[in-house]
């Protein structure tokens, strides 16, 4: 990436976040920390986006269960951008396991267990180019000028 502040992570609120109705929280978070949403969809993913997805996970104990949750219904896609946004984006989300996840985290305001744990980010910046090019055309990420950036940089 050209410039530090254009990192970009892959975030997407699971079935459990969107029926819970967490979705607008989960915006409002990154957006009152100062990050740039890029990009954003609603999903019913099909099998094939989640094999791929999780394909690192194929052969684990919890893949199935994991591909049957994500599919049970739509989810929030989104690209956010900004300096840090990948270790930055998981520490907002907290710990995998929510038992684990700090209270102030949305894992840690909303989940009980790692089976239902509302979000997914983005693990690195390798993951995340490669989640982002799963999940959306290039023409689905907008660039544009996020006129509060100087207050933030
Ligand atoms: S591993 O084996 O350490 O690499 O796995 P981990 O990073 O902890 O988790 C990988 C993804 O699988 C999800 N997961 C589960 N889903 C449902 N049920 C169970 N038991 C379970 N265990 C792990 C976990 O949330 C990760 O998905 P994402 O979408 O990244 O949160």
């Amino acid at each position: 990436m050209a410039n530090a502040k254009n990192e970009r992570t892959f975030i997407m609120v699971k079935p459990d976040g969107v029926q819970r109705g967490v979705v607008g929280d989960v915006l409002h978070r990154f957006e009152r920390r100062g990050y740039k949403l890029v990009a954003l969809k609603m999903i019913q993913a099909p099998k094939v986006l989640l094999e791929s997805h999780y394909a690192e996970h194929k052969g684990k104990k919890f893949y199935e269960p994991l591909l049957t949750y994500i599919g049970s219904g739509p989810v929030v896609a989104m690209v956010w951008e900004g300096l840090n946004i990948v270790s930055v984006g998981r520490k907002m989300l907290g710990a995998t396991d929510p038992a684990k996840s700090e209270p102030g985290t949305i894992r840690g305001d909303y989940g009980i267990v790692t089976g239902r744990n509302i979000v997914h980010g983005s693990d690195s910046e390798t993951s995340a180019q490669r989640e982002i090019d799963l999940w959306f055309r290039p023409d689905e990420i907008n660039q544009w000028p996020h006129t509060a950036e100087k207050w933030i940089y």
